[in-house]
């Protein structure tokens, strides 16, 4: 028997009040590569099962999970063989069977009366389709309380889906303004609800070093704090002090593990920066000896103004920087360890005649060559320990390290890749998330103003293979990330505000297909994002 909304007379229905149709996609974000809408729908019920095949059981109980809260009851979840089939009215989550062109962070989802089926390759992917699964559904369950008197019901759909990019990212700086543990959590929820992978530990700058360090227990004593908020802003902007009233924080290498499991469990890769050979003045308040100018200060600017550097004439600060690089390396598995490397006062190096001695010894010609040398000696620590290096654009100058990789926000993706290196992309023009949102400054909170704005749109609009890419060379493109540099960030409050809409804007970009992108479709898909 045909069913009854395949009658024409309901077709023409359809037809006549399209707009009733059209509400019936479901507003998913990032937008899907394949998504077919059908007639029909599932609703969940407390009598509802989440079968689990193989490899499929911690997102499973992930699943029960999300859907808790705002259900008042949680789904039982039940392991099931690898052979078994979808039963009528179970969620059956597995990487049996599933179709490995999805590659390892897609799936395939269908929903429907009879119940939901969501295969994929890998556990990724369950977790992909389990975060598209939670958008079918009434924006209210994501809500922390029980919502009474809600019908929990999807659409039915068949999706096929994967990202368009494998670095999926997002940048915290916690050193300008501290976030605490469960921020980050917070945080790496939100990103995890978009499909991003990766979050970039901005961990130490010059204004706070935000790591314990065994070795060097003054990095975290004195680098950590600060006599108070700065930025202007007003004390009750936080409440991040200590007990004696400083400003400031860090996390300790175990509370540095629970976040690195955490992000984890959610797919997400921790990229941490240790940042060198400039924006070291924590570091160097702590431990001036690793210095050129015996403390915090670069020597062409102001005393009082941040900007310090390490001294790569001396091989104690070698010594130094490996030893803190060993404590860390152990502690994110991921294959990167970004150090840095931008904005290096190298005049500071032009004023100091051991650093000019040095660089005649090794036939460098320039400081930026010096800049190079230091970062191939600190490239070999980080290789040896297991990892790859990563550092922004400035590294190139001078040469980049054999091994090394890109995080390009003022260029370099191109001559980066020409010599067979990945890159990641973070132009300032799209991804700097601490400029202004609007054109009209005097409606928002204070945020940077050295460029910008970076409007909801414009993310929208970013490409992130950049314009006249050589094609043979997009592979290097892993990806792209958005910014959060915390100078006008004194809270995380603030940090939310600055980071929606604007980071489903980004996750688009990142997921979905470049052919996909259509802004007052994202417009009103966000909508529904917003109420979630
Ligand atoms: C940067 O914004 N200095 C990488």
């Amino acid at each position: 028997m045909r069913p009854f909304y395949h009658a024409p007379g309901v077709l023409l229905l359809l037809t006549w009040f399209g707009t009733v149709a059209q509400a019936a996609v479901p507003a998913l974000i990032p937008q899907p590569q394949n998504l077919t809408v059908q007639a029909g729908e599932f609703t969940l019920t407390p009598e509802t099962v989440i079968a689990a095949g193989p490899g499929a059981g911690a997102t499973a109980e992930d699943l029960a999970d999300y859907l808790r809260p705002a259900m008042g009851y949680r789904l039982r979840v039940k392991n099931v063989a690898a052979e078994a089939a979808p039963q009528a009215g179970q969620i059956l989550l597995t990487t049996n069977s599933a179709d490995i062109a999805l590659g390892a962070e897609g799936y395939a989802l269908t929903t429907g009366p009879g119940g939901v089926l969501l295969r994929a390759p890998a556990t990724a992917g369950l977790f992909y389709g389990v975060q598209t699964l939670r958008q079918l559904l009434p924006p209210e369950i994501y809500a922390t309380n029980r919502q009474a008197a809600m019908a929990w019901t999807m659409p039915a759909v068949t999706i096929r889906d994967w990202p368009r990019f494998r670095w999926r990212g997002y940048m915290l700086d916690v050193s300008r303004h501290f976030f605490s543990v469960a921020e980050v959590r917070n945080l790496l929820d939100t990103l995890a609800e978009h499909k991003l992978n990766t979050f970039h530990w901005h961990l130490t700058d010059d204004h706070g070093w935000r790591i314990e360090i065994k070795q060097y227990p003054r990095l975290t004593e004195i680098g950590a704090w600060r006599p108070g908020v700065g930025f202007d802003f007003p004390s009750n902007s936080t409440t991040a002090y200590d007990a004696q009233g400083r400003y400031g924080g860090f996390y300790t290498q175990k509370e540095i593990k629970l976040v690195v499991a955490y992000a984890a469990h959610r797919h997400i890769t921790v990229v941490p920066e240790i940042e060198m050979p400039g924006h070291a003045s924590a570091a160097l308040a702590a431990y001036p000896e690793y210095s050129c100018t015996g403390g915090p200060y670069a020597a062409h600017l102001d005393a009082g103004i941040f900007h310090g550097i390490y001294d790569p004439a001396k091989d104690s600060t070698f010594t130094f920087l490996s030893n803190i690089l060993a404590e860390v390396a152990p502690l994110f598995p991921g294959p990167y360890i970004h150090i840095g490397g931008d904005e290096v006062p190298k005049e500071t190096w032009q004023h100091s005649a051991d650093c000019q001695a040095l660089m005649q010894r090794e036939g460098l010609h320039t400081e930026a060559e010096l800049q190079s040398w230091f970062t191939r000696r600190i490239e070999k620590t980080v290789s040896a320990q297991g990892h790859a290096l990563l550092g922004w654009s400035e590294i190139l100058q001078g040469g980049l390290p054999a091994r090394a990789a890109v995080m390009d926000w003022i260029g370099g993706a191109r001559e980066a890749a020409a010599a067979g290196h990945d890159v990641v992309m973070s132009p300032t023009g799209y991804c700097y998330f601490d400029f202004y949102q609007s054109t009209n400054r005097a409606t928002e909170p204070k945020a940077a103003s050295w460029s910008g704005p970076l409007t909801l749109q414009h993310v929208y609009a970013f490409e992130p293979i950049p314009t006249n890419f050589p094609p043979e060379l997009a592979a290097h493109i892993l990806g792209a990330q958005g910014n959060l540099w915390t100078e006008q960030i004194p809270n995380y409050r603030q940090v939310q505000y600055m980071t929606l809409p604007r980071l489903c804007a980004l996750a688009e970009t990142v997921w979905s297909a470049k052919t996909a992108r259509n802004y007052p479709d994202f417009l009103h898909r966000l909508q529904t994002q917003d109420r979630r």
